[in-house]
């Protein structure tokens, strides 16, 4: 691998999209570097509780303690190396036990017991890594619930990381007005063959919408406008019809960029702004927060919040979506949807519509994107040329070191993305 510069101001080398050996460079660099979230509190409430997923090729299981306090560890068995928790979610009871040779540890990774422990000479075990038992992450961050962890001893801490981006995640939860969220059941998981990073780029391209999206929200608006004037708006209309706003309208809700690779859409305004109101929401967020509060809580209407590496919060309407790599041409989207503890239960109805109707694999709209990531995939491997372009509104000498504002149509979210990407990738490539 000698190309180490991909991104080039406003332009990405298809080799970015394409190439294996690219994917195994961000795996072992981005990936391991980055702070990547993993669950949320509310997924393992009590002692035992687990949820295990794969994080930078890592199998991994976060596990709630007797103490209250979660770890994560390598869901690996030191024994042979069997992964020991098989299932996505559970609960491991006093401890967990290896189904290979029944090997047990306590839920904090200690090796508990091995069957027939005699056949062991005490000095040879205690001098073997297996005895640690299953290896502790150290890394490991709950950030008001959400979790999130750094495979690697290199790489920012978790505040300079996100710096002001976790301003998102706060607005989310300050929406309940308990401030609490839970996570309501399994996520939507959509596979693409595509690129992990075409589906990042198209969270922050606000001008796809009116044209990618034309033949499902378009035609939703067209259908609506044929309906009986008294009958009452069903809540798909309403959520459909935003995709077909203007280019000025997105221009104007405006965007910002935070380092290191983070950003959101929808400074001043966005898609989800309008929604109409739900009875007793603002009542009881007056009620927790106070009127000023509250309409503050209520007024930050940000769009899409990109966390780099692979996560995408949609604070308004709850949503969250972890994109996953699977290989250079293959990703999974995973998108979870989080309940306002305290708010009015039309409020999660709204959020599972929007999941279902927006991002689920049987959704009208997703099939757009979808379908524009797969067709780009098969464009970019022609040799008609080799770069991408993400010039929009670009400005020679762009700085991605402090957080700043610019119009909602400009590309500078994306080249905010790939100046942290080639960061990360040109220290891992030089050791490589
Ligand atoms: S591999 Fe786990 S107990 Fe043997
Ligand atoms: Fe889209």
């Amino acid at each position: 691998m000698t190309r180490i510069s991909w991104f080039r101001g406003a332009e990405i080398h298809k080799s970015a999209y394409l190439d294996e050996a690219v994917f195994a460079i961000e795996q072992a660099t981005v990936f391991v570097q980055s702070w990547l979230y993993l669950c949320h509190g509310s997924q393992i409430p009590t002692a035992g509780d687990y949820f295990t997923t794969e994080l930078a090729s890592q199998p991994l299981v976060a596990i709630r303690q007797k103490s209250g306090e979660i770890k994560v560890l390598y869901n690996r068995c030191p024994h042979k190396g069997v992964k020991v928790l098989a299932e996505t979610c559970g609960n491991s009871g006093r401890f967990l036990r290896c189904p290979y040779h029944a090997w047990t540890f306590k839920p904090s990774g200690e090796l508990l017991g091995i069957p027939v422990k005699t056949e062991y000479d005490p000095d040879v075990l205690s001098g073997c890594e297996a005895s640690a038992g299953m290896k502790v992450v150290e890394n490991v961050v709950c950030y008001r619930d959400f979790i999130f962890v750094r495979l690697s001893d290199h790489g920012l801490p978790f505040e300079r990381f996100f710096g002001d981006s976790l301003s998102t995640l706060d607005n989310m939860i300050d929406r309940s007005p308990q401030g609490t969220l839970r996570v309501v059941g399994a996520p939507l998981r959509h596979r693409h063959h595509c690129n992990w990073k075409m589906v990042m780029d198209n969270q922050t391209d606000t001008c796809h919408p009116m044209v990618a999206h034309e033949s499902s929200a378009g035609e939703a608006i067209n259908l609506w406008a044929q309906a009986h004037p008294q009958r009452v708006q069903p809540m798909a209309v309403e959520l459909f019809s935003p995709f077909m706003s203007s280019l000025t309208f997105f221009a104007e809700m405006g965007l910002r960029v935070w380092p290191n690779g983070h950003g959101h859409t929808g400074v001043s305004h966005s898609i989800h702004k309008d929604y109409s109101a739900i009875p007793g929401y603002w009542e009881s967020m007056v009620e927790s927060y106070g009127e000023e509060r509250a309409q503050q809580i209520l007024n930050d209407t940000r769009h899409n919040t990109v966390y780099f590496p692979n996560l995408m919060v949609k604070g308004p309407i709850q949503t969250l979506r972890v994109i996953r790599p699977v290989s250079a041409s293959e990703t999974v989207v995973e998108s979870w949807i989080l309940e306002l503890i305290g708010a009015p239960q039309k409020m999660l109805e709204r959020t599972v519509q929007y999941n279902n109707l927006i991002n689920s694999p049987c959704s009208m709209v997703a099939h757009d994107d979808v379908e524009m990531y797969e067709r780009a995939t098969i464009g970019l491997k022609s040799q008609a040329s080799e770069w991408v372009n993400i010039a929009r509104l670009y400005e020679p000498g762009e700085r991605w070191d402090r957080t700043s504002q610019m119009s909602g149509t400009s590309e500078a979210e994306m080249r905010n993305f790939y100046a942290m990407w080639q960061r990360m990738m040109e220290a891992g490539n030089e050791k490589s």
